[in-house]
């Protein structure tokens, strides 16, 4: 496959095999080998419309520490503001001779089309409310080397279901990897088409707890919903919020994940964030070695060569 759109469409042993490339990226990373040839004279775009902390950092350190050359792109400052489509855009900087294209976009499906317009490879770094496919094999990875695996695993996700990406791409990563996933969300942020998607559904957040192996906790996304629907902060985290007292009913080994940026006090509170169970800062480290894994595996994989260089 040429490109990383979707979850949905990952085979099984695809995505094992980005989980344990990011293995071996991650052992260099350990050994203090910092930097790869394998993407020397390649370039990478960072195509960001959306505000990003993580993914677009940890995209640029990735694609450097494999030794291609990094563009960052942001729409603010860009001749977006004067009308320039995203076709147009990715074409300019295709021109300028882009072997991949990281995009990050508001409308969901954006990516795709993209896909079909350039000649690199594209990945998808989050569109709209659809897929942040990179994000959930950083959580898998994060899972995997936590727990050692992730056949058979309970892992509930709980919050704004309906505006998160993250949590979609989670569910079909996660079912294609065997975990049981539960969604727990107010009744209002759960998705109309659920019921077609291979999970179970909860109101009730203390009653999933202390069956849960990972609890991953997501936030009130209020920039895509209208006013009227926030909920009020006190109310979400009484009935949807993880604090110490609701942790303290987990699993002795049971995982708290969180794909940031966090609201603290509202879906988590610092307490829980901060804790030894909370993966939140690992899960970051982890992104760079998975986004590493993936535009190896998409740009320079297949070479011998570069396959000895990794392995070495
Ligand atoms: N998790 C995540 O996508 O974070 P950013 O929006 O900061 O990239």
């Amino acid at each position: 496959n040429r490109h990383l759109l979707s979850t949905a469409d990952l085979r099984r042993e695809d995505a094992l095999l980005v989980l344990d490339t990011a293995e071996q990226m991650a052992r260099l990373s350990d050994r203090a080998v910092k930097k790869l040839p394998t993407l020397r004279g390649r370039t990478v775009v960072n195509l960001f419309f959306e505000d990003s902390t993580r993914t677009r950092t940890s995209f640029e350190l990735a694609a450097k520490r494999l030794s291609a050359d990094v563009i960052n792109f942001s729409a603010k400052g860009s001749s977006v503001s004067k009308g320039e489509s995203l076709k147009d855009t990715a074409l300019t900087l295709e021109a300028m001779g882009a072997d991949a294209v990281v995009c990050r976009h508001p409308a969901s499906g954006a990516p795709h089309r993209l896909a079909g317009w350039v000649h690199g490879s594209v990945l998808n770094a989050g569109d709209g409310t659809h897929e942040h496919p990179t994000q959930a094999l950083l959580d898998a990875f994060t899972i995997r080397r936590r727990l050692g695996r992730l056949d058979g695993l309970a892992v509930t996700i709980v919050g704004d279901v309906l505006h998160s990406r993250v949590a979609r791409s989670n569910v079909w990563l996660l079912h294609t990897l065997g975990a049981k996933v539960t969604l727990v969300a107010p009744p209002t942020l759960v998705p109309h088409g659920v019921s077609a998607w291979p999970v179970d559904v909860s109101y009730d957040l203390d009653a999933v707890l202390p069956a849960s192996d990972v609890v991953m906790m997501l936030r009130v996304q209020q920039e895509r919903m209208s006013a009227a629907f926030f909920p009020t902060e006190r109310e979400y985290s009484r009935r949807y919020g993880l604090d110490a007292d609701r942790a303290a009913t987990l699993p002795e080994h049971a995982l708290v994940m969180h794909p940031g940026p966090m609201v603290r006090g509202m879906e988590i509170s610092s307490e829980v964030a901060d804790s030894a169970r909370s993966t939140v800062v690992e899960q970051v480290a982890n992104g760079v070695s998975v986004r590493m894994a993936c535009l190896y595996l998409l740009l320079g994989g297949a070479d011998e060569r570069d396959e000895r260089e990794v392995t070495r």
